[in-house]
């Protein structure tokens, strides 16, 4: 571990790098990098970083989002397949379909998106800023892409405005059954229950806290209770662990291989022969950063 860790030094420094990495990528990159957060959090990062090259330790739509927000930068990702399945999950006909029959209507596109999807798009969102951005807007109509879990907790939060969806969901979160966080209530009757809105109404109706991967961890270390079921992809609990020593976590997700790729192993290779480099067509990209800035602005 002393040798990575010299290696790693060396090569941040030759390469003047930051590595930033999200909550689900596995324990050994969230323990070297020099940023871990949740999806706003990073990107906020990638958007004012001085540092020449930032190394992406999360999905293809954050990378993308990365050099959208901060084009002069290179940025890499360890494993350049690693891509979110629900991030194509609404397609432009079904965005545009919706335009002309819908009027007053705003289109709010999840973060978790290609590059084309946010260009078509007014605004984009992260878990942990949908329901103050959806409520900030002046439109009646909204259209949230792509992911109509996350869109039905905003719709709940926000019933004064009427919503329609893709049809998107995350593989990873809707997995998770309701009959496996009942039967975790019942063993441990005591414990809270976390957990991701990207998870189905079923299970979030069975929560206590329901919140983006900072925000779960945040209420697990304000929280005075001392066991608590994790509804959420399992690479958090690294952070839970560390930050929370004394707590008992449970976690009732399978992990995300998408994350997984992240490997310590890729990051130095990466780095070493810049390879994964993140590259967008240029016009999509100047079309992408206007959503994308105006989550920032709006979620301030
Ligand atoms: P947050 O980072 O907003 O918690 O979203 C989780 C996620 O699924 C990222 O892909
Ligand atoms: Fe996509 Fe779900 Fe994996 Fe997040 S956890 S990257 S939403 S598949």
């Amino acid at each position: 571990m002393q040798k990575i860790q010299e290696r790693l030094r060396a090569l941040k420094e030759r390469e003047k790098a930051v590595i930033l990495a999200h909550y689900y990528a596995p324990d050994a990159v969230q323990a070297i990098a020099d940023r871990v957060g949740d999806s706003y959090y990073l990107a906020k990062e990638a958007a004012k970083t001085q540092a020449e090259t930032i190394v992406f330790c999360g999905v293809h739509f954050m990378g993308e989002s990365a050099k959208i927000l901060n084009p002069g930068k290179r940025v890499l990702m360890p494993d350049l397949s690693a891509d979110c399945p629900m991030a194509h999950m609404a397609s432009a006909e079904q965005i545009a379909a919706l335009k002309r029959e819908v009027g007053d209507l705003a289109v709010v596109c999840y973060i978790n998106s290609t590059a084309e999807l946010k260009a078509m798009s007014d605004v984009c969102v992260t878990s942990s800023n949908a329901v103050k951005i959806v409520r900030a807007l002046k439109e009646q109509n909204i259209l949230f892409i792509p992911d109509q879990n996350l869109g039905s907790f905003v719709a709940e939060k926000v019933p004064e405005k009427h919503f329609y969806f893709s049809g998107g969901y995350c593989p990873v979160h809707a997995s998770l059954l309701a009959a496996d966080v009942a039967a975790e209530k019942a063993a441990h009757p005591q414990a809270e229950v976390l957990t991701h809105p990207e998870c189905t109404e079923e299970v979030r109706a069975l929560s206590d806290f329901i919140g983006s991967t900072a925000e779960i961890i945040a209420r697990a270390r304000e929280s005075a209770a001392r066991e608590f079921i994790v509804c959420t992809e399992p690479g958090v609990l690294y952070e839970l662990k560390n930050s929370c020593p004394d707590k008992h976590f449970i976690p009732v997700s399978m992990a995300c291989a998408d994350m997984k790729k992240n490997t310590l192993e890729r990051v130095l290779e990466c780095l070493e022969t810049g390879a994964g480099e993140v590259v967008t067509d240029a016009a999509k990209a100047e079309s992408a950063r206007r959503p994308l800035e105006r989550m920032l602005e709006l979620a301030k």
